[in-house]
C-alpha cells in the first residue's frame, strides 16, 4: 500500500522518537570519560610516584570509565561494580562492542551491590557522578567507605567527586543546548536541616516534547570536610582535595588541582583522592 502522506509523517515520527536514547544523551551532557580517566591516572602517579594498573569503578552504570581506562595500555585491567541490570546491559551492547577484543578482555563486570564484602582489589576505586550521595546517614557512608578501604590496594587510591555552592541549596533549573537536543539540571528542593535534595534530569529532543525526570537523584548533600574525616575515620592515611582553576572570565578552565583552599564559588565541582 503506496504511503501517504500522514503515514509517511507518522513512520518518521515514530522513527525519531526511537532516537531518544537516555545513556547517549547522559553520555553527552556529562561525562567525559576519556578526559576522567587520564586525571586519575594522573593523580595516582603524583601521589603514589608509580604506575597503576587496575581500576574500579563503583556505581559504573554503563562502565564508560571502564571501558576508557582499558584503552590507555595494553595492561590496565577494570571492574564494573553496579547494581542495575539495564545500564550494565546497555554498556555491553553498545560501549563494549566498540573496544578491540583484546581491550573487551579486560573489562570484569560485577552485578553487585557496593557494599558486598571481597569486591575485587584495585590500585584506584572511584565513585563518580556523585553516586555515593545516595547514603544518606553518615553510617551507610562510613560502611562503604570502610568497604572500599578494605578493598583498595596497600599503595593504592580512592577518587570521589562532589558538588556544592550557593546556588546547589535552592530551587533552580539550568539548561544546556546541544546541536540536537536541550538537556536540563532540575533541582527540586533542598532542606538545610537534612542536606537532603531532589534533583532530575529531562532532556528535550529537537521538535519534540521534553521528556522529564529520565533521571531522578534523591541525595545527601555532603560536604568536603565531612567527607574527609569519614575517610580518614575509616583508615585511610591522607586525602586531597583537588579544586577546579579559573579563566579569565571567571568561568572553571577545567584544570584540577590540589589545595587546601576553595572559593565561594555559585556552583562548584571538587575531587578527593584518598590515600590507603
Ligand atoms: C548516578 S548513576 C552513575 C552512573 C555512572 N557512575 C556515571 O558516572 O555516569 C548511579 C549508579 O549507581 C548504581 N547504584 C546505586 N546504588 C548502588 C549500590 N548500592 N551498589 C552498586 N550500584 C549502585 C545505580 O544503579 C546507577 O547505575
Amino acid at each position: 500500500m503506496p504511503k501517504t502522506k500522514k503515514s509517511q509523517r507518522r513512520v518518521r515520527k515514530i522513527s525519531e522518537k526511537r532516537l531518544f536514547d537516555k545513556y547517549d544523551l547522559y553520555l553527552k551532557s556529562v561525562q567525559s570519560p576519556d578526559v576522567d580517566v587520564v586525571f586519575f591516572r594522573k593523580v595516582y602517579r603524583e601521589l603514589r610516584k608509580k604506575e597503576p594498573k587496575i581500576f574500579r569503578e563503583d556505581f559504573c552504570g554503563t562502565f564508560t570509565l571502564s571501558c576508557e581506562w582499558v584503552k590507555l595500555n595494553p595492561k590496565y585491567q577494570a571492574y564494573g561494580i553496579d547494581l542495575d541490570p539495564e545500564p550494565l546491559e546497555y554498556g555491553r551492547s553498545h560501549y563494549l562492542p566498540r573496544l578491540k577484543e583484546n581491550q573487551q578482555k579486560r573489562v570484569c563486570l560485577l552485578e553487585k551491590n557496593v557494599l558486598t564484602p571481597d569486591l575485587p582489589q584495585a590500585d584506584i576505586i572511584v565513585a563518580m557522578n556523585f553516586s555515593y550521595f545516595l547514603f544518606k546517614s553518615r553510617m551507610m557512608l562510613k560502611q562503604y567507605f570502610l568497604n572500599v578501604y578494605r578493598s583498595v590496594k596497600k599503595d593504592g587510591i580512592f577518587m570521589l567527586d562532589l558538588f556544592g555552592g550557593s546556588l546547589c541549596q535552592d530551587a533552580n533549573e539550568e539548561n544546556s543546548k546541544n546541536k540536537n537536543f536541550t538537556y536540563y539540571w532540575d533541582q527540586e528542593d533542598f532542606d538545610p536541616v537534612t542536606h537532603r535534595a531532589k534533583f532530575h534530569i529531562h532532556f528535550k529532543l529537537k521538535g519534540q516534547k521534553k521528556v522529564k525526570n529520565v533521571f531522578t537523584y534523591d541525595w545527601r548533600m555532603w560536604t568536603i570536610p565531612e567527607v574527609r574525616e569519614i575517610l580518614e575515620e575509616v583508615g585511610f592515611k591522607k586525602t586531597h582535595v583537588y579544586w577546579e582553576g579559573t579563566t579569565r572570565s571567571g568561568t572553571g578552565d577545567g584544570v584540577y588541582t590540589r589545595t587546601e583552599k576553595g572559593e565561594a564559588c555559585l556552583a562548584w565541582v571538587a575531587y578527593i583522592a584518598a590515600e590507603k
